[in-house]
C-alpha cells in the first residue's frame, strides 16, 4: 500500500485488455506498473502514443499519467507491486483450445523474481481448470510466497472505460480468501455487486456469459431470416421480446453475424471444453454455424439483385468488427469481402478508423478515404458497420455516384423508408 491508502499494482500484457484495465485501475487512484515485451508499444507509450483506438483512453491515460508507469521488465512489477495482474493474449489454438503459452510463459519467469508475497491476478479469459491447476502448481514447485485469483473482465471494446469504471458486475473467483478481498478493495469504489467464488466458478461466469450474449444474437439473426420468408419485422419483433423483462432487450440486433476478438474464440473455446471432458455442447455448436452462415447470405442478397457478381463492384461501408473501434479480428467484413473477391467482384471499402489497420487484414480490397469515392462506381453498398458518420449517409449524391441504386444494410442501421425515397433499393436483415 502507498502512503495514500491505495495498492501498487501490476500489469503484465498491455493489450487491450492490459492498457484499459491499468489505465482504469490508475483512475481509482492506484498505482499501476504496466509491463509488456514488446519494446516499441512501451516505447511509444511513454512517448504517449497509444497503440489502439478507445475512446477516451488517451485522455484517461494523460490524467493519470503519475500513476502509470511503462516498463519491459518483469522485474519492476515484481519488485513493486503485491497484486500482480495477467493480461496476456489467449488466442485460440487451431482446435479452437485457449493457447495458454503466453501465460505459461510468465509462471516460468516467477521462480527467482517473485522473492515476496504476491497475489496473481488473472484477467486473461483461460479454460476454467486453469487457475486451479496453476495454484496446484505454484503449491508444488514452492514458488515463493503466491496467492492465485480469478478476476475476468466483461468490457466491451469500444466503451470499456464506462464498462470499467460502471460494471454490471465484478467477479472474484479464489481460494483464499483474504486473496480476493484484496482484490475486491480494488474496486471497492465502485457502486458494483461484487461476486465472490471460487476459481472455476469466476472462470466459468466469463465464458458462459459471452457464449449466452452470442447465443442471443444467433438466435436473433435467426428470427430474422425467418421474419424475411413470412413478411415479419425483426426490429419490431426484437423491441416486442425486450420489453419482456425475462428476456431483456441487449444483444438483439440482427446483422451479419457476430466477430471480435473474444465472442468467436470464447464460443469455440467453451465447446471445446465441454468436448475435451466428454460433453457434447449442441447448442453453441448451432450458435457457431449460424453465425457463419449468417456472413454470408449477405452474398445471396447481392446475388438475388445483381445476378453473378463476377465483375461487380461492391463498397463496403465498414470494416471494424463493431463502431468505436480499430479492431478487425474475426470482423465479419473480412468474410463477407473474401467472399466477394472469390465469386470476382471488385471490393471497396471505407470505414472511418480501421483502414490504417484494414490492409494487413484483408487483402485485396481497393482501401478508400471516405465515402463517396468507396461508393463510385458500385453496383452496391453493404453497410458492414454501423458507425454514427453512417446514420447520414449522402444518398442524393452516392445515388448520382454509383452505378445502381443498391444497398444493403447489413446492421438495420438505416432507415428503410427514406432509403427508398431517395431512390435506392433497400434490403435489410429480417426486415421487409
Ligand atoms: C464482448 C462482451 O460483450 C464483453 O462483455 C466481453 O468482456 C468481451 O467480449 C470480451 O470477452 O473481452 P466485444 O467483443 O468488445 O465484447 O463486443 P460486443 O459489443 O459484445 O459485440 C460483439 C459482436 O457482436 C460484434 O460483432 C457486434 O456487432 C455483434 N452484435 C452485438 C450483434 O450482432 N448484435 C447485437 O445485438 C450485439
Amino acid at each position: 500500500m502507498s502512503a495514500a491508502g491505495k495498492t501498487s499494482v501490476g500489469m503484465i500484457g498491455i493489450g487491450y485488455v492490459g492498457l484499459v484495465t491499468g489505465t482504469c485501475l490508475s483512475e481509482l487512484g492506484h498505482n499501476v506498473v504496466c509491463m509488456d515485451i514488446d519494446a516499441e508499444k512501451i516505447a511509444a507509450l511513454k512517448d504517449g502514443q497509444i497503440p489502439i483506438y478507445e475512446p477516451g483512453l488517451p485522455e484517461l491515460i494523460e490524467k493519470n499519467k503519475e500513476r502509470l508507469t511503462f516498463t519491459t521488465a518483469l522485474e519492476d512489477i515484481f519488485n513493486n507491486c503485491e497484486l500482480v495482474f495477467i493480461a496476456v493474449d489467449t488466442p485460440p489454438t487451431f482446435t479452437g483450445d485457449a493457447d495458454l503459452s503466453r501465460v505459461f510463459a510468465v509462471m516460468s519467469s516467477l521462480p527467482g523474481l517473485a522473492t515476496g508475497h504476491h497475489t496473481l491476478v488473472m484477467k486473461s479469459t483461460v479454460p476454467v481448470g486453469t487457475g486451479n491447476k496453476i495454484s496446484s502448481e505454484l503449491v508444488r514447485q514452492d514458488i515463493g510466497n503466491i496467492d492465485y485469483v480469478s478476476n475476468p473482465e466483461f468490457l466491451r471494446e469500444g466503451s470499456a472505460i464506462g464498462d470499467f469504471l460502471n460494471p454490471d458486475r465484478v467477479v472474484i473467483g479464489s481460494r483464499d480468501q483474504e486473496a480476493g478481498e484484496k482484490v475486491a478493495a480494488l474496486y471497492k469504489s465502485l457502486k458494483a455487486p461484487i461476486l465472490k467464488t471460487n476459481i472455476p466458478t469466476a472462470e466459468m461466469i466469463k465464458y458462459a456469459s459471452n457464449a449466452f450474449l452470442a447465443t442471443k444474437i444467433s438466435f436473433i439473426n435467426e428470427i430474422a431470416n425467418v421474419c424475411e420468408e413470412v413478411g415479419a419485422d425483426v426490429t419490431t419483433v426484437a423491441e416486442g421480446m425486450g420489453y419482456d423483462q425475462r428476456i431483456g432487450e441487449c444483444f438483439l440486433n440482427a446483422g451479419i453475424g457476430f466477430g471480435g476478438s473474444c465472442f468467436p474464440k470464447d464460443v469455440t473455446a467453451l465447446k471445446q471444453l465441454a468436448g475435451n471432458s466428454g460433453y457434447h455442447f449442441q447448442l453453441l455448436t448451432a450458435v457457431i454455424e449460424v453465425n457463419e452462415l449468417q456472413k454470408r447470405r449477405v452474398v445471396n442478397k447481392l446475388q438475388k439483385h445483381l445476378g453473378t457478381l463476377t465483375d461487380k463492384t461492391i463498397a463496403l461501408l465498414g470494416l471494424a468488427f463493431k463502431p468505436n473501434t480499430s479492431d478487425l479480428r474475426e470482423a465479419s467484413s473480412i468474410v463477407l469481402a473474401s467472399r466477394l473477391l472469390g465469386d470476382g467482384a471488385l471490393v471497396k471499402a471505407y470505414d472511418p478508423i480501421a483502414i490504417p489497420y484494414a490492409a494487413k487484414a484483408v487483402r485485396g480490397i481497393l482501401l478508400c478515404d471516405n465515402i463517396l469515392s468507396a461508393v463510385k462506381d458500385s453496383d452496391a453498398v453493404v453497410l458492414v458497420t454501423e458507425w454514427d458518420e453512417f446514420s447520414d449517409l449522402p444518398l442524393a449524391e452516392m445515388k448520382k455516384l454509383m452505378k445502381r441504386p443498391l444497398i444493403i444494410d447489413g446492421r438495420n442501421f438505416l432507415d428503410p423508408q427514406t432509403v427508398r425515397d431517395a431512390g435506392f433499393t433497400y434490403e435489410g436483415i429480417g426486415r421487409n
